[in-house]
């Protein structure tokens, strides 16, 4: 088996938070101390995943690369597509084949945010075949893919936007696919929306009976940071989280240190210039807490 690769989609216009994002790319936008991307990408290597495909707009792709290099300070390998358009999550698969290889792979949206210690722990023990996505109990199913159980826990549909949603449960930004789905990517139509669903893909793993849907539990926390009102709220969970009990929320570097990517020395050598933000500090107490001991 092939180790799993990651792709972290951050392209898209950010219409809905005009006029802030006329000028900067969404997923560089602060939430609380740190650039949105920061957080899906910590979700990443929390997976366990070191080479990450980064996909922006071709505007903003120098931006994301002045901020996150090659990745090598944080023992991954970063690359690097543009998406011309804002055609659809499932065309992340049409651009990163190359990419992909014959491996698995998980795509991320670049403006998710996930945190909970269950969770992280889950995401290291997803299933090797078929599809693995994440529901999500929410006050308003409608603004996402909307998923619909059966009594014995089984999904029996998944509807896109759904004005008359079947349940509460939403499909969150995070999916685990095996390799069939370039195959997948390959064969559907845009929607009347005009774009390659993401929710077109998952009904294929569910037609061929091949859809793992894992629902999050209590103490799991999915945020999406889409609109203002959700990336300020985001932005305060994060603050009050942080200050509550000292330990940093989507950090590429705590990840790194904690997966065994870079070494207790490297994570203080990254916390060093980082130290007058207050960021480093974060960074210099994860280093003092532990972590994983194994080689680099
Ligand atoms: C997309 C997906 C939707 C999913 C959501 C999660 O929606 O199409 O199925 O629930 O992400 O954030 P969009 O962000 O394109 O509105």
């Amino acid at each position: 088996m092939q180790p799993t690769k990651g792709i972290i989609l951050a392209g898209g216009s950010g219409t809905r938070l005009y006029p802030i994002t006329k000028g900067i790319s969404k997923q560089l936008m602060p939430i609380y101390d740190k650039p949105m991307v920061y957080y899906p990408l910590t979700t990443l290597i929390q997976a366990g995943i070191r080479e990450i495909l980064i996909i922006t707009t071709p505007e903003d792709s120098a931006a994301f690369q002045r901020l996150l290099g090659d990745g090598s300070q944080w023992g991954l390998m970063l690359h690097y597509a543009v998406q011309p358009r804002p055609e659809g999550l499932a065309q992340a698969f049409l651009i990163s084949a190359d990419f992909v290889g014959d491996s698995p792979v998980a795509l991320v949206l670049g403006d998710n945010i996930f945190d909970g210690h269950g969770f992280t722990a889950a995401l290291t023990q997803r299933r090797e075949t078929g599809g693995t996505i994440f529901a999500y109990e929410v006050s308003d199913p409608q603004r996402y893919g909307v998923v619909e159980f059966a009594a014995d826990g089984r999904a029996l549909s998944i509807e896109e936007k759904p004005a008359q949603p079947k349940s509460n449960h939403a499909v969150v930004g995070l999916y685990f696919y095996d390799n069939s789905v370039l195959d997948i990517a390959k064969t559907i139509a845009p929607s009347a929306r005009g774009e390659l669903e993401i929710t077109a893909i998952n009904e294929e793993y569910l037609r061929r009976g091949q859809l793992h849907v894992q629902r999050m539990q209590r103490g799991d926390v999915w945020l999406d940071t889409g609109t203002i009102d959700s990336m300020s709220e985001a932005a305060s969970y994060v603050e009050v989280l942080q200050k509550r009990t000292g330990a940093i929320i989507g950090s590429p570097e705590v990840a790194a240190f904690e997966a065994g990517f870079i070494t207790r020395q490297a994570l203080l050598d990254l916390a060093a210039p980082l130290r007058k933000s207050g960021y480093g500090l974060y960074l210099e107490a994860a280093a003092s807490d532990g972590g994983v001991q194994a080689p680099c």
